[in-house]
């Protein structure tokens, strides 16, 4: 099978700067002879262009950056969509989480019924309405659920969107109060940090993938390094303490591994700035190994 690796770096979507050096470190952190050694043809397609405008300058809105980031996503859609064409898996490597929005978009082109898995400490379900920071990337799931404003909901067209039932976050703990009430009234399913130590990663894993598997055409993997604990990725803009473990995120990337069903994946969020010697990046190559199916034994 033919991975084709698309770099985004952008940082725009943030608060912190620093995510857009993401895709140099995972690169550096050696993710093509990862993916090689697993016995895949890797295809580097290189990075898209994002332009960097030291000022926000969008009229009109309380969206930070929102003409680049719609230009950048519209562009990433098209990627994504023109690699599903050749039959190549799409594997994007951020750069901030409003990427999300660009891919999603991409995906849903090919696999209009994708479940998508949401492993992140945030919900990134703002609107411009619920946002407290205007930060896009607190906005992407919102988005590509159809939510959110228009120059971004527009993105590969209004109908190409996500199912909100077979949208599954894991590792939710830090939500913001319009969230919370916003997934409860779309029926999104969240495995929070509670149901983690509860019922363990196995279990959220095997109940996760009934869900994005039944009456799905794919399943996509949205990995914001954030979602693991900031001991294990120091290296990202918005760490919550109290996170999931370097262990249980292979494991979820095991089950999902076993199951066969991964279509299309990003792993987003990288800070070098902010890391101990590119240790997160590391970490988000070492997750790709066991996600592509790399075994230890
Ligand atoms: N909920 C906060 C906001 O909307 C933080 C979002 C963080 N998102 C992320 N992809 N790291 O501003
Ligand atoms: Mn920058
Ligand atoms: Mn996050
Ligand atoms: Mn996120």
């Amino acid at each position: 099978e033919n991975i084709s690796i698309i770099g985004v770096p952008m940082d725009l979507g943030a608060d912190r700067r620093g995510v857009d050096m993401g895709p140099s470190a995972i690169r550096y952190a050696g993710i093509v002879e990862r993916l090689e050694s697993i016995g895949y043809k890797v295809h580097d397609r290189g990075d898209l262009i994002v332009r960097r405008p030291q000022v926000n300058k969008t009229a009109n809105t309380n969206l930070k950056y929102l003409d680049e980031i719609t230009r950048v996503n519209l562009e990433l859609c098209e990627t994504v969509s023109a690699e599903m064409e050749k039959g190549n898996f799409p594997l994007v490597i951020g750069g901030d989480h409003s990427i999300a929005i660009g891919t999603i978009a991409g995906v849903l082109q090919h696999r209009p019924k994708t479940g998508v898995i949401w492993y992140d400490a945030h919900g990134d379900m703002n609107t411009s309405e619920t946002s407290p920071s205007g930060n896009i990337h607190g906005m992407s799931l919102a988005v590509s659920l159809g939510y959110g404003h228009e120059s971004l909901t527009s993105i590969g067209g209004i109908h190409a969107k996500l199912n909100p039932e077979k949208t599954v976050l894991i590792g939710a703990r830090a939500l913001d109060p319009g969230e919370k009430d916003f997934i409860k009234n779309l029926g999104v399913k969240v495995y929070t940090m509670h149901e983690i130590d509860r019922l363990g990663m196995a279990r959220v894993m095997e109940e996760t993938m009934e869900i994005v598997t039944d009456g799905t055409d794919g399943v996509h993997l949205s990995l914001d390094l954030d979602g693991l604990d900031p001991h294990d990725c120091p290296g990202v803009g918005t760490p919550v303490l109290g996170g999931i473990s370097y262990r249980e995120s292979h494991l979820a990337m095991e089950i999902l591994a076993e199951a066969n069903v991964l279509t299309s994946a990003e792993f987003v969020e990288v800070n070098p700035i902010l890391d101990q010697v590119n240790q997160t990046a590391r970490v988000a190559v070492a997750l790709m190994g066991s996600v592509f199916g790399e075994k230890l034994c």
